[in-house]
């Protein structure tokens, strides 16, 4: 850095003097201010990249624990008392990347929100949990990572008509859901089931003791599989809903540095074989 000083002749001696003084000043300032905000911003990586260094805040330290309905294949499922799924497999390698290691906590899908917002127990909803204005005033969301529909489901071999056929009808919802929301909306005349989880109202649909289930697309999907149920989707409803990750807005660190987590998963290929290990197909 040069300081060019304009020789004028109507700066005494000593007025000069002062201005010299002030530009010196001025440029080690400028050069202090240089070298500070470097160290503030972090180290390099071994790309070159300049990444911020910043501790994360999380309830256990080196630990991400994660509240999750674990009932809501493929995202997340229990496999003996191992929770597996779309939704594990990536809050796993976001965690890899964070350098924290990831635990699921297994939570009633209506209590997410307000356990996360009281604290203490878990860090992040890793839930297949729908970015939806409400929730955005109680808790953040990291960028969506899933594109998702609801459906609805009945006995196998039901023509589906419309919603008016659900009119004096029982419908199985899940409790606090977006299937439920949109039940509540659309369907009228029927008497809305809530059930604690996906899985208990499709055993109810199979038992005859409710008519219908309104349930995101790709779990009823996934549920509907194993063709013994005698179930069928008869309708796909389109939503268009995106999936996130909750993170208290306390904690808009941690937000930030999982959506950077997922950006480099997404571009490294790690998204897409976890994608394609989970639904069979790469992402469109
Ligand atoms: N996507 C829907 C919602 O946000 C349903 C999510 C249910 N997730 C679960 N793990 N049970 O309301």
């Amino acid at each position: 850095m040069s300081v060019a000083f304009i020789e004028g002749g109507f700066m005494s001696k000593g007025k000069k003097w002062v201005a010299l003084v002030l530009a010196v000043a001025l440029v080690l300032a400028v050069a202090l201010t240089g070298c500070a905000s470097k160290t503030d911003t972090g180290t390099s990586d071994t790309t070159g990249n300049t990444t911020k260094t910043v501790t994360l805040k999380t309830i256990e330290p080196g630990k991400l624990l994660v509240g999750s309905d674990t009932a809501f294949p493929p995202f997340e499922s229990m496999n003996g008392n191992v929770a597996e799924g779309f939704d594990v497999d990536l809050m796993k390698a976001i965690g890899e990347k964070l350098g924290l290691e990831v635990t699921f906590k297994t939570e009633i899908f209506d209590t997410l929100i307000p356990t996360l917002k009281a604290g203490g127990k878990f860090d992040v909803i890793a839930s297949g949990m729908t970015i939806k204005p409400d929730r955005q005033l109680e808790i953040d969301f990291s960028d969506p990572y899933y594109d998702s529909n609801q459906s609805l489901v009945m006995k196998k071999g039901t023509t589906y008509t419309g919603p008016e056929q659900l009119s004096g009808k029982k419908v199985g919802v899940q409790s606090g859901t977006t299937g439920e929301a949109w039940a509540k909306e659309n369907v009228t005349g029927a008497t809305l089931v809530p059930f604690k989880n996906a899985t208990d109202a499709f055993a109810a649909l199979q038992a005859g003791n409710v008519d219908a289930v309104v349930n995101d697309l790709p779990v009823s999907t996934e549920l509907l599989k194993d063709d013994d149920r005698g179930l069928a989707i008869v309708a796909q409803i389109p939503t268009g809903e995106q999936y996130g990750f909750g993170v208290s807005k306390d904690n808009p660190d941690l937000t930030a540095a999982i959506n950077k987590a997922l950006a480099e998963i997404k571009s490294d290929g790690t998204y897409n074989d976890i994608y394609q290990k989970w639904f069979g197909i790469l992402p469109e």
